[in-house]
């Protein structure tokens, strides 16, 4: 039987510490980022230059981009993105956009 959603196998892997906008999470080791953080409840990554319309994963394969999150200071594609222990998450623009 299926599994209600696939982001619910992430529940039995070993977790480590990263953090998002300065807030600490605990998720799966090896992961891929961008799921792993849209099963912690994260769903807008960030915000367009233009507009600020908020942004989140869409095609989960590298190819549409609205998954930009900045890991140590580097922009990167969450959806290619492998968790890791110590990793510094932020949202482009996120803040602009909500207010
Ligand atoms: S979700 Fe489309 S590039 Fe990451």
């Amino acid at each position: 039987m299926k599994p209600v959603s696939p982001f619910l196998e992430l529940e039995s892997t070993p977790r480590v510490d990263v953090s998002v906008d300065g807030e600490m999470f605990s998720l799966p080791a090896g992961a891929n980022l961008a799921a792993a953080l849209l099963a912690s409840g994260i769903e807008t990554f960030r915000a367009t230059p233009v507009s600020g319309a908020p942004r989140g994963p869409f095609c989960m394969m590298g190819a549409c981009f609205d998954c930009l999150v900045e890991i140590d200071g580097a922009t990167r594609q969450a959806c290619m993105v492998e968790v890791e222990d110590g990793l510094a998450i932020t949202r482009p623009r996120l803040d602009e956009a909500l207010t």
